[in-house]
């Protein structure tokens, strides 16, 4: 079987590669990716001479390159990673989350129409669904729960969403999407949250919480959602929706004291800077619908995962130091520099 995995030289996408060439030996994995900012060729290195892996630069929207490889390939899945991802980025500047994020996807999709496929998996986000209020721990997000997005990267995400499912009701593409919640491990981009905590960390630089740090996010193990989208892909019904989560309920500031504690660093690194704007509150999954369906469940607990996590960061400075040493630097500025101590 052939698989096109787009974004799989980001975090998600790179882990999901290494996932199916360990799981599904037969299986020829084709890797799209634009290389922004956020991809990383040399995260692929271990698989680069895999004879059952194909790197391929090129960019979503870009709809010749895309037939082309279809043409090509002829790939009988489509796992489509590629996107902005970053909440604060997408604030600074919309348009290109607009056009990666839908006009990207469409493009994939068209692609699959053209030459045919046995499924298309959208990987979205809980985002689509906005946030919960911190004092209703009773409320859980659901497959159907109604999309109210709050930051531009939602709602492009939203919106590819809705057209994902257009395809399958209009053209009867045989698709899926899952949307999980916040993800962390080995070769998370360090402009998130538990990287960037770790990597200031290690720096006795300090750690900029935005607001109260009294938001909370459903955290899950990167290998955990690769599980769960192989299982989607293969097992899933079409035109379905599959929440993804494993009620790992953290604030963000208690996970910045966990990284000061596992490193021997002092809270005194913390500040609580300026809130992001539309600052989402709480996410939840309530992933009953994969476990009673696929019978999917997480694996690894936060307790033991951002261990893994920390001990993977400062195994592999060669993979973060290059990153943090280039055009970030520009980027730390423009984002935190401006940032007042609240
Ligand atoms: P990432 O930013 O680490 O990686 C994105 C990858 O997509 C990069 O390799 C980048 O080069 C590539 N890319 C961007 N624009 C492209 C384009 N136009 N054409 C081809 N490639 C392009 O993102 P991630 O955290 O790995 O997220 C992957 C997917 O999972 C995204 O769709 C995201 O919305 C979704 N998601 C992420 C999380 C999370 O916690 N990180 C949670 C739920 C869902
Ligand atoms: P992030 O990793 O950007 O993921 P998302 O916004 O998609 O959930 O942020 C996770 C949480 O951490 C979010 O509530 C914002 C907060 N945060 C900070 O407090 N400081 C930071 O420097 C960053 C990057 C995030």
């Amino acid at each position: 079987m052939n698989y096109i995995v787009t974004g799989g030289a980001g975090f998600i996408g790179s882990n999901f590669v290494f996932h199916m060439l360990k799981e599904h030996p037969d299986a020829r994995i084709i890797c799209v990716d634009k290389l922004t900012y956020a991809g990383n060729l040399s995260t692929l290195k271990p698989v680069m001479d895999n004879p059952n892996f194909r790197f391929i630069r090129a960019d979503i929207c870009d709809r010749d390159a895309i037939y082309k490889i279809f043409e090509e390939e002829k790939p009988d899945y489509v796992v489509n990673f590629a996107a902005e991802s970053h909440v604060d980025r997408s604030i600074e500047n919309p348009g290109v989350f607009l056009q990666t994020n839908i006009i990207g996807t469409a493009t994939m999709m068209d692609a699959c129409r053209k030459y045919g496929i046995k499924r298309y998996h959208q990987v979205s986000t809980d985002e689509v669904y906005g946030d919960l209020p911190l004092d209703r721990p009773d409320l859980f997000f659901t497959e159907e729960t109604p999309i109210h997005t709050s930051s531009p990267y939602s709602s492009s995400k939203a919106s590819a969403d809705l057209l994902v499912l257009a395809y399958h009701r209009t053209y009867g593409l045989p698709v899926t999407i899952s949307r999980c919640s916040n993800n962390y491990g080995p070769y998370h981009f360090p402009e998130k949250l538990i990287p960037l905590m770790i990597i200031n960390a290690l720096h006795d630089e300090p750690l900029p919480v935005y607001g109260d740090g009294l938001n909370v996010r459903d955290w899950l193990y990167v290998e955990d959602h690769c599980r769960a989208i192989d299982l989607i892909v293969h097992r899933g019904r079409d035109g379905e929706v599959y929440n993804v989560g494993g009620h790992n309920e953290m604030k963000n500031i208690d996970i910045v004291k966990m990284i000061c504690k596992e490193l021997g660093k002092p809270e005194s690194l913390i500040t609580h800077v300026t809130d992001r704007k539309g600052h989402d509150r709480r996410y939840a999954i309530d992933p009953t619908k994969i476990h009673n369906e696929l019978g999917w469940l997480p694996e690894t607990k936060f307790a033991d995962g951002i261990k893994k996590t920390i001990r993977w960061y400062l195994d592999n400075e060669d993979w973060w130091q290059p990153i943090i040493s280039g055009e970030y630097q520009d980027y730390y500025e423009k984002m935190y520099g401006s940032r007042e101590e609240v």
